[in-house]
């Protein structure tokens, strides 16, 4: 049958000092999961020949590297939801710069749209065509960043709008979902770093 597959990129330098968006490369514990990746893909899910999709960013395109398989994709409709003016800001330095925004966007989260930036419904509407290139293909996997694979996996789960931007996507876990006729069979493989 039919597989998808996806994980979020290692963890970046951004990750570590609590900033959002920005184009960071890998942290050092970011480029271990890049250089298990190959590894566990082999172990899990044998010699496939998987196609990768990536944003047309650093992260993602740095935790794709090592992995052997010659087609990979950049897409730009892969990158993160954008954050506008808040883009490389802490949640704190947001509380405390645009209270009211951060207040806004705790009450409705999938529709609020940052200044200059995007909502989680912005972000639905422009991974259309990649939903649809996805559905049409066999075993992809994407690497990708957090409210993108949130907006993915709500799509082949069934969730809501409203539990959408709060569903885990942990980092350095590649998902494997096994689509079926109302939702999907879900496996995750875990790399401890
Ligand atoms: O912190 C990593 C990140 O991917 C940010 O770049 C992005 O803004 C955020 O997560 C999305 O998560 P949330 O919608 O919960 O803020």
């Amino acid at each position: 049958p039919r597989k998808i597959y996806m994980s979020r990129h290692g963890e970046s330098v951004f990750n570590v000092e609590g900033k959002i968006g920005g184009d960071s490369p890998l942290s050092p514990r970011g480029e271990m999961y890049a250089s298990r990746l190959p590894d566990l893909i082999r172990q899990n899910l044998g010699d496939q020949n998987l196609t990768i999709w990536t944003s047309t960013m650093k992260r993602t395109i740095q935790t794709a590297s090592l992995l052997p398989h010659p087609t990979k994709k950049q897409w730009k409709a892969l990158e993160e939801l954008d954050a506008g003016v808040c883009d490389g800001m802490t949640y704190e330095e947001i509380a405390e710069k645009y209270p009211e925004d951060y207040a806004n966007r705790d009450e409705d989260k999938f529709n609020y749209r940052y200044r200059g930036g995007e909502s989680y419904r912005d972000v639905v509407l422009r991974l259309e065509p990649v939903i649809m290139e996805l559905e049409r293909h066999q075993n992809i996997l994407i690497i990708g960043h957090q409210a993108i694979l949130r907006c993915i996996y709500a799509y082949f789960m069934n969730y809501s709008h409203e539990d959408l931007p709060y569903i885990k996507i942990p980092l350095h876990t590649v998902i494997e979902l096994t689509p079926k006729a109302y939702g999907c069979d879900e496996k995750r493989f875990k790399v401890d770093i």
